[in-house]
């Protein structure tokens, strides 16, 4: 497979930044379906793809997420066209039949054990959200990620009768440049790796 050229990784990763302010300029719903349709092929552990999505984008499900939000959240969030919550099934294992055919058993690894759904359900659906943002700037998408939120209240507000639970939102949109925060640092190959 040979390596993507310069320009699609500056697209992904060295030039992609996160965004504060949208242009005006709406997300169609058949984008969020070809969205899904890359994120979808992410690796999780024994397929398990416990990563659920709720798009929020109209007024109404964006005047329900406002009162979850961290102050210094709130207008951005509003004013994005689309709002994910990136979120995990607490029950993913139920779907292990249709997912991992090839092992009947897996299910078993999971049912009734909390620790290891809980640490597979985090875990599987943080490795697919990072998907998920990649996935949105291939497709010229640009995100901004948010952690500053109150989780209680968006579980009640968006998943009173069902075991979804929120990981974290990512405002998606066409990003205006100009809200973008100064590039901070990375750390450096010798400051975060070591080859043994
Ligand atoms: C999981 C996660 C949670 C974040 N939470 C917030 C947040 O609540 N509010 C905010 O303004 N930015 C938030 N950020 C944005 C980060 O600060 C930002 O992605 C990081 O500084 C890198 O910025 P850059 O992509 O422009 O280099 C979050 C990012 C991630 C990935």
């Amino acid at each position: 497979m040979p390596a993507l050229p310069d320009s699609a990784l500056r697209q992904l990763f060295t030039d992609a930044r996160t965004h504060n302010a949208w242009r005006n300029q709406a997300v169609d719903e058949a984008v969020l379906h070809e969205l899904y349709e890359l994120v979808k092929w992410g690796p999780t552990a024994a397929n398990t793809c416990p990563l659920r999505i709720v798009f929020v984008k109209s007024p109404d499900a964006k005047e329900k997420l406002r009162p979850c939000l961290s102050p210094g959240n709130v207008d951005k969030t509003m004013a994005a066209p689309v709002t994910a919550i990136l979120a995990w099934d607490n029950t993913f294992y139920d779907q292990l039949p249709k997912l991992f055919p090839n092992n009947l058993d897996a299910r078993n690894w999971y049912a009734g054990k909390d620790k290891a759904i809980y640490e597979n359900a985090f875990r599987c659906s943080s490795l697919q959200a990072g998907y998920f943002i990649l996935a949105a700037r291939a497709l010229g998408l640009d995100c901004g990620p948010m952690g500053g939120f109150n989780a209680d209240k968006v579980n009640a507000a968006f998943f009173p009768d069902s075991a979804w639970r929120v990981n974290f939102l990512c405002n998606i949109g066409y990003g205006d440049p100009s809200g973008v925060f100064p590039r901070n640092p990375r750390l450096e190959f010798a400051e975060a790796c070591r080859v043994d």
